[in-house]
């Protein structure tokens, strides 16, 4: 397997591309920062239309790991993995082997997890071969086991705290959620326990049978974006957040947990000049990664909890910060993230005041 370094726009980055023909397994595991420690970031298995297109989805995903990490206060760097999904049938025990051997050759500097497309057995095959693997089940009182329901209760701790910022609470909002998956799904949890109305959007024809059995309002996927809620929650894939979706779009808030939801950094501007909050999201789903992170380390459930309910207290932060300026929150969560990676301390307003 061949370790290459590649630059993108302008931070270099350690590459490796994997390929495992008996199994159908190939892709890329890159390293974006080792600076604040091990790089930690999940496992993508997706269908990708070229090499290309993969490795171009990992270096983007690397990156948004290492700006997540480094807000969430977490002493680790950011990496992220991608295999390509095969056309045909394949071996996964196989293929989740082979990759676990990809892993193991950083020795430590890239350390994997569950992402859109791989499961807890997944990272078993993984760890049958390579120690650096993460999100497995949780032993007792120690953290472990699938991220997805912390990622969705720190994305709804952050909607909580946006909300009571300006003087509302669930029981009077709607929530317009794209994708029902393992995240949207417990967050829907969360908000209709909580009293919101919901309508939301699925590809999949399961996901809705089990939405409409819980009485909540369905919306086609071209037009969940256009819903008329307060809050609008991406919850797939990335780019939900472009040029047309932010003209056709009445809540005026977006808080949700899918990585990359900006398609360019002039959305975050075209929010911006809409009037539209927009809760950056690596700071909103870092709840997932923090559970990955204290079973790393150690620790327990509790302190998970603890962590992400910061994340309320830091999405305030960032945007009072943004309003003050008036840039978009994308702006001020970027440089206190990259101020972190630079060795600046990170708690609260006070830290983010020296960092700017
Ligand atoms: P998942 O794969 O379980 O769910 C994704 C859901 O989106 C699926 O139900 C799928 O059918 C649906 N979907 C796909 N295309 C759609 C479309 N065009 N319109 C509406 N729905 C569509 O993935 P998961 O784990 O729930 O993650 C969701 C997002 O959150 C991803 O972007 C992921 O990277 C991000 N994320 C997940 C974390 C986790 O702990 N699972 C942590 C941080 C971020």
């Amino acid at each position: 397997m061949d370790i290459v370094k590649l630059d993108f726009e302008g931070r270099g980055q350690r590459v490796l591309r994997f390929e495992h023909p008996r199994s159908g397994a190939s892709g890329y595991i890159v390293v974006d920062s080792n600076v604040l420690g091990p790089a930690m970031g999940g496992c993508r298995l997706w269908r990708y239309s070229s090499d290309d297109s993969a490795l171009r989805d990992a270096q983007r995903l690397a990156r948004g790991m290492s700006l997540k990490n480094a807000l969430a206060d977490l002493p680790l760097g950011g990496g992220k993995a991608v295999i390509r999904l095969p056309d045909g049938p394949f071996d996964r025990r196989s293929m989740f082997e082979a990759f676990g051997r990809a892993v193991s050759e950083f020795a430590g500097d890239y350390l994997t997890a569950e992402d859109v497309g791989t499961t807890e057995e997944d990272m078993r095959h993984v760890r049958d071969v390579s120690p650096f693997v993460f999100g497995l089940p949780a032993v007792g009182e120690k953290a472990g086991g699938n991220p997805s329901p912390w990622t969705a209760l720190g994305v709804f701790r952050a909607m909580g705290a946006l909300l009571a910022r300006s003087g509302r609470d669930f029981s009077d909002v709607s929530v317009a959620v794209q994708g029902l998956g393992q995240v949207g799904m417990a967050l829907c949890d969360l908000l209709h326990g909580a009293g919101a109305a919901l309508i939301v959007a699925d590809v999949s024809r399961t996901r809705l049978d089990l939405a409409a059995s819980r009485g909540w309002k369905i919306s086609s996927t071209n037009d969940i974006h256009q819903s008329p809620a307060d809050i609008f929650s991406p919850c797939a894939l990335g780019a939900a957040l472009n040029e047309e979706t932010i003209s056709e779009m009445s809540a005026s808030m977006v808080v949700g947990a899918a990585n990359n939801q900006l398609a360019t950094w002039s959305d975050a501007e075209r929010l911006l000049d809409r009037g539209i909050l927009y809760a950056p999201d690596y700071v909103v789903n870092a709840g997932g990664i923090i559970n990955v992170a204290a079973e790393y380390f150690g620790h327990d459930h509790a302190s998970v909890a603890a962590r992400v309910d910061e994340i309320a207290d830091r999405i305030i932060a960032i945007v009072e910060r943004a309003d003050a300026e008036a840039v978009s929150p994308a702006v001020v969560a970027t440089r206190m993230a990259e101020a972190r990676m630079a060795g600046l301390p990170l708690q609260g307003t006070d830290d983010l005041k020296r960092a700017s």
